[in-house]
């Protein structure tokens, strides 16, 4: 087969992918520093923030990219407004293409739990799976909480003229918790799902590259292929393979994230019975 063959579907537009990668740096460095915080009566936690100048200089970064990470989620915000005044309310927030859950995403839980199991076909998924919507929700409520508790915790004296200071105690460990949760669902849930399945490992690159695999497309979103071809749009988002140099950047980028993140989350479990709760 040759490289100029389109054997890929366009997934994901170049904005989209830009915020992706925007999130995975910056939770990366929210993640790094903040553990090194956490764990600073460990060892672990010293080496970390050695990497960042030291105790004060990771709470300085973890500052810095706090505040650019919650500026990054308004433009997000200000981006999914405009798409939805092009788009429409109707079709931008009920059509195929929306992240907002329906019922029908129980369904398709309940009969993607069937097929783990063996006991029914694959469901024919369209755009968004249910783990993919829940994954967008569960980043914007979290950084809701986090970019809310972390402001009140990064400016304590603003803070404490506003709310009690018990109110600051209650926003470190809400921020913790959430972070916790957070950590865990991305190093654990996310990358077990997007990277470790059989027809992806060791890496699923449509974030990096924009497009997916066709047949693989065919068999995983059966509705959303199908729903492409009846409009007539499949043609205009077919696609061919990415060159190999922007294939092995891919693969650098996405695998050094899996691993910084599997660091952080070995370290952060050897540790755990070390740190002030
Ligand atoms: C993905 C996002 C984030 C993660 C994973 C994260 C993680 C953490 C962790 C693990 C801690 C240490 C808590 C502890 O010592 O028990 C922490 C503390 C803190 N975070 Fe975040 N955080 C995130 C976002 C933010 C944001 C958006 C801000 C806003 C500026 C922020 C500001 C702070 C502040 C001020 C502290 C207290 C630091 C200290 O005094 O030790 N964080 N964060």
């Amino acid at each position: 087969m040759t490289t100029s063959a389109k054997t890929r579907i366009k997934r994901f537009t170049p904005m989209q992918r830009l915020f992706h990668l925007t999130l995975m740096l910056t939770f990366l460095i929210q993640s790094a520093t903040g553990l090194a915080r956490m764990y600073h009566e460990t060892g672990w936690g010293q080496g970390l923030a050695n990497l960042f100048g030291g105790f004060s200089g990771a709470l300085t970064i973890h500052i810095a990219v706090g505040i650019f990470m919650v500026c990054a989620f308004v433009v997000h915000l200000a981006y999914a407004i405009f798409l939805l005044s092009r788009r429409g309310m109707v079709a931008g927030l009920r059509g195929p293409d929306s992240l907002i859950p329906g019922p029908g995403d129980i369904r398709e839980f309940i009969s993607h739990l069937r097929w783990i199991l063996g006991l029914s076909a694959h469901p024919p998924l369209d755009r968004w799976g249910y783990w993919e919507k829940f994954d967008y929700w569960a980043v914007f409520w979290g950084m809701i909480i986090l970019g809310g508790t972390g402001l009140l915790l990064a400016t304590p004296l603003a803070s404490s003229q506003v709310i009690p200071g018990w109110g600051l105690n209650v926003a470190f460990w809400v921020h913790r918790i959430e972070a916790i949760l957070a950590m865990a669902h991305i190093f654990i849930i996310h990358f077990f799902v997007v990277h470790l399945r059989r027809s992806h490992f060791p890496m699923d690159s449509a974030m990096f590259d924009g497009s997916t695999d066709l047949e693989t497309a065919r068999n995983e979103r059966s509705a959303w292929v199908d729903r492409l071809t009846a409009s007539g749009e499949l043609g205009t988002r077919l696609t061919v393979a990415p060159p190999a140099h922007k294939k092995i950047i891919h693969l650098i980028t996405g695998l050094g994230a899996v691993a910084i993140g599997l660091f952080l989350l070995v370290g952060s479990l050897m540790h755990a019975t070390r740190i002030t709760w």
